[in-house]
């Protein structure tokens, strides 16, 4: 197979993509500083718990213990950044127009339902794509919206008498407080995902988020990605 190089990610994607990945994990990482001083979420069938965030050995082993003040500091700073790059990223995707390629389309969701049967390997073939399937797609919309949520919870429980109008708009500071959280396990998840599945579609696609660049077959134009999984349905 004769190869050739082909451009799939701006610059200005892959700096706000990789950014976007410390900044993350630092604010679940102080986040979890936070909650260990008043940890109350549990997931419960009627009064009884199936689990709850997080068993102790879970704090033991991370140490997590007796740090909020450090937490609090670290959280109220990074904010700042992990807010300033999700605006610069959607600011950027308007005006480049590579929105075009990322939001959900006529479809999409039919379409995305189709990508996770081929991934489950239930169906054969996946439906076309452009630079992304349609499951990549909601999913990256989806983390975008999740991004906004984060701040807008976040600002409410921060500040909720400045800004009380917004604690009350999300249902009160406690409503305010379980919506925080609660992203914060939908980012975990998505995070698990997409790192799963950059896994499975190989080195090429993950290359092209470092360098811009994905491999492609010269004559039929199929990235060498898509090899790996006959279409590459990377989420
Ligand atoms: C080790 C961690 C991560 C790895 C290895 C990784 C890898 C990748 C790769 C290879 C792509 C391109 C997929 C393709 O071209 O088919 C991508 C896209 C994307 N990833 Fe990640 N990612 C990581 C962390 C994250 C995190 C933490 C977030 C969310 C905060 C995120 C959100 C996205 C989004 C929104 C896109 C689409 C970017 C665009 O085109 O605008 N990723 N990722």
């Amino acid at each position: 197979m004769t190869k050739q190089l082909e451009k799939k990610h701006s610059l200005a994607i892959r700096w706000l993509h990789w950014i976007s990945f410390p900044l993350l994990t630092i604010m679940i990482w102080s986040g979890l500083l936070i909650y260990w001083a008043n940890a109350v979420y549990g997931v419960k069938i009627f009064d009884y718990e199936l689990f709850h965030f997080f068993p102790t050995w879970f704090y033991e082993t991370l140490s997590i213990p007796f740090r909020l003040a450090e937490g609090l500091q670290l959280h109220f700073f990074f904010m700042w950044f992990f807010t300033i790059n999700g605006i610069i990223y959607v600011i950027y995707l308007m005006f480049s127009g590579e929105w075009r390629a990322l939001l959900p389309v006529p479809g999409s969701f039919k379409r995305a339902a189709l990508v996770t049967l081929k991934d489950l390997h239930i169906v054969k073939k996946l439906p076309a794509q452009g630079k992304y399937n349609d499951a990549q797609r909601i999913a990256y919309t989806g983390v975008i919206l999740l991004g906004a949520a984060s701040v807008v919870t976040g600002l409410a429980i921060y500040k909720p008498l400045q800004l009380g109008w917004l604690t009350n708009l999300l249902g009160g500071y406690e409503w305010a407080r379980w919506e925080h959280f609660w992203i914060m396990i939908l980012f975990v998840l998505f995070f698990v995902v997409h790192v799963v599945q950059v896994a499975l579609a190989g080195w090429s696609n993950f290359r092209s988020m470092v360098t811009g660049y994905e491999a492609i077959d010269a004559e039929s134009k199929i990235p060498e990605s898509a090899h790996n999984e006959e279409q590459g349905a990377t989420i």
